[in-house]
């Protein structure tokens, strides 16, 4: 018995060398290959590495890469009070990185060529209504935020939910992930969901990646963080939901002294969110709530809550309300180069029902 005791663990351990040095074998293999690939790719284009910024040591390009500012472009978009907040550098230091990484990087105007090629990588995710696809050019495109806001129970959550859901029918591998601040998130919806757009229900929940956030400071961070998900996890995240958008920051910012902080702080937000968008080619949908507007005699006496940074910040903009006998009206508010118009459909269980 003792015997056995004593030798089983040399046993083990010689197995485990074995496969210690297998691994390091591979993984030297990797590294020459990352290497070689690194070497071409620089010789191509003679890239200029984060490290090569002024004032950037291995230290400081480690503190940016842990907020992820890994590359040039990260560097080159950001902003000077960004990079100081990052890496605790002056301003005039964060200055000169930032000048630095733009002259340093083809910046420059595009032909309309270029900008027409870039759109032809827009795909557009399916609302599973074919007026509301019609109304939105197709689909929710990828590569721009789309805003939705209406009263309660109006829909908002339910289109987040079928994003969630539709953006897997074209491309199985695609991820939603999904930040929820009202714990409305239900996975047993997108279960219903997934059954009636014929997809398999657990691979669905599966590739949804949900988060939720419990203040505007968190959510900011979860949005931040989805970068992450993409670069250090691989995920192929073709759509993200913030549902809702506005009611932490409306909750934690009463009264008109705090309004100025507050839209610094959504700014700040709408900002990481667009460029989420247009540099990883996906989705951002995200919810709104209505205030009334008591000073209004004609028309819809209500408005969004966000004022004028979120409604730039939103390349569509829609307005959902409740039409008769239980339908939903979608009216497209705002789109660079859509018509304004106005559907309508019914949420039921396997999805929106179009009615003409
Ligand atoms: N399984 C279902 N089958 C049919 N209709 C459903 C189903 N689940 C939800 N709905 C419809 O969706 C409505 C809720 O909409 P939703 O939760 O999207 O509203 P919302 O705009 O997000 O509201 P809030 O501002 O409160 O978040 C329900 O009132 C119901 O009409
Ligand atoms: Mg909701």
């Amino acid at each position: 018995m003792q015997k056995l005791k004593l030798t089983e663990p040399i046993i083990n351990k010689e197995i485990k060398e074995e496969v210690v040095v297998e691994n390091e074998s591979s993984e030297q293999e990797t590294k020459e290959l990352k290497k070689t690939k690194k070497e071409t790719k620089m010789e191509k284009s003679k890239e200029m590495l984060v490290t090569d910024l002024p004032g950037v040591g291995a230290a400081t390009a480690e503190k940016l890469a842990t907020v992820g500012y890994n590359n040039l472009m990260s560097i080159a978009v950001a902003t000077p009070g960004e990079l100081i907040e990052a890496t605790g550098a002056s301003e005039a230091s964060a200055k000169k990185m930032i000048i630095a990484a733009r002259s340093n990087l083809d910046m420059g105007f595009e032909s309309g060529a270029d900008v027409l090629e870039k759109r032809n990588n827009i795909t557009r995710i399916s609302t599973g209504s074919n007026v509301f696809n019609t109304l939105m050019g197709g689909g929710f495109e990828t590569g721009a935020i789309t805003e939705c806001f209406g009263e309660f129970g109006s829909g908002k959550t339910q289109i987040g939910h079928l994003l969630a859901v539709n953006c897997q029918k074209e491309d199985p591998s695609a991820v939603a992930v999904y930040i929820d601040t009202e714990n409305t998130f239900r996975p047993e919806r997108i279960i219903q969901l997934a059954k009636g757009a014929g997809l398999n229900p657990e691979q669905v929940l599966k590739n949804i990646k949900v988060a939720r956030a419990y203040n505007s400071d968190h959510q900011m961070l979860l949005a931040e963080k989805v970068e992450d998900l993409i670069k250090k996890n691989g995920l192929n995240v073709k759509v993200v939901i913030i549902d809702s958008l506005i009611a932490h920051f409306r909750a934690e910012f009463i009264g008109r002294g705090t309004l100025s902080e507050r839209q610094q702080k959504l700014n700040k937000h709408m900002h990481v969110l667009s460029k989420l968008a247009y540099m990883n080619n996906l989705c951002v949908y995200v919810t709104n709530q209505v205030m009334s507007k008591p000073d209004q005699f004609f028309g819809d006496p209500t408005a969004p809550i966000g004022g004028h940074i979120v409604a730039h910040a939103s390349t569509f903009r829609i307005y959902l309300r409740k039409g008769k006998k239980g339908t939903r009206v979608a009216k497209l508010v705002d789109a660079p180069n859509l018509a304004d118009g106005e559907c309508n459909f019914a949420v039921e269980e396997q999805g929106l029902r179009d009615i003409e």
